[in-house]
């Protein structure tokens, strides 16, 4: 039942020099000539670019700005119902357009104001020691091309939809911004590669797919739920387990299936005062005793 993940299409240079986003053959855009070559042209946009060097223009067409129209629509009906308060709160300060699907700059533009985060481009997956080497810094890798237009709805991997609808909303919160700011510096301090996919795994389990109680209801803050049409809809339904670093830290999950475990954060105090804390302090060592506790 999974209609939207997290997976990248692999991007490859050949050896003459053209880079080539690899879509595989479900993907909606596959036979779609004109959408691969704009997709390829994009990939390389982010490849070419270089840190201090103004974010690259993506060129869309009608179609894509409709897709945008449509969705932004609809996940803002959504989003009134089902996202936590200061998520909210973050879409008001933000104000993303609907009409037109923005230029990363044009988010950056906005964003720096507020809580001084600026959006970089990627070409697809970026590794994880990239994009939170940057984060600390208020800086933040995204992907510049929007799904398929025959199916607005729906996307096999992360797109601007999520890169600026589902992050850049709360990256508009101070008080989520800082939780971005300390994943980053967290996984800056550790060394091992288990320690930073501890880090990375609690960034999933929260600001990716984080939940919380609200006195209306649970709510969702994460970008991977604000951003998808199917899944903002099921989370309700799903397990939800109280926040707990040990788990979050090493359970197993599926980028291509909706999270079927959600961690209620309870409220943005509590989400600051164990995850926030967690990333402003932790090392190798203490994630290693977390790790050891977790051992029932
Ligand atoms: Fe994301």
């Amino acid at each position: 039942m999974f209609e939207e993940g997290q997976y990248f299409a692999p991007v490859n240079t050949d050896a003459d020099g053209t880079v080539v986003v690899e879509l595989g053959e479900n993907h909606p855009g596959f036979a779609d000539a004109e959408y691969r070559e704009r997709r390829n042209a994009l990939a390389a946009l982010a490849l070419d670019w270089e840190p201090g060097e103004p974010v690259p223009t993506a060129s869309y067409t009608d179609d894509e700005h409709e897709v945008w129209r449509l969705v932004s629509a609809e996940l803002a009906v959504k989003h009134r119902e089902l996202a936590a308060r200061e998520y909210l709160e973050g879409t008001e300060r933000l104000a993303l357009p609907g009409d037109h699907i923005p230029q990363l700059a044009e988010v950056s533009e906005a964003l720096e104001p507020l809580t001084g985060f600026s959006y970089r481009p990627a070409a697809g997956l970026v590794p994880l020691r990239d994009f939170y080497g940057v984060l600390g810094e208020g800086k933040f890798y995204a992907t510049q091309y929007i799904r398929h237009h025959s199916v607005p709805f729906y996307t096999p991997e992360p797109d601007v939809v999520h890169e600026v609808i589902g992050h850049a909303n709360a990256l508009a919160s101070p008080r989520f911004a800082a939780l971005y700011r300390a994943a980053g510096d967290a996984a800056r301090r550790v060394h091992s590669e288990d320690a930073l996919e501890f880090v990375s795994r609690v960034f999933w389990f929260t600001l990716e797919f984080g939940v919380m109680s609200e006195p209306d209801g649970l709510k969702a803050y994460g970008a991977g739920i604000m951003s998808s049409y199917g899944e903002i809809d099921e989370f309700r339904g799903m397990t939800i387990m109280p926040l707990d670093l040990a788990t979050m830290g090493t359970i197993d999950y599926d980028i291509t299936q909706y999270q079927d475990k959600l961690f209620d954060a309870g409220s943005m105090d509590q989400l600051e005062d164990v995850v926030g804390e967690f990333w402003a302090t932790c090392d190798d060592d203490a994630i290693e005793r977390i790790k050891v506790e977790a051992v029932p």
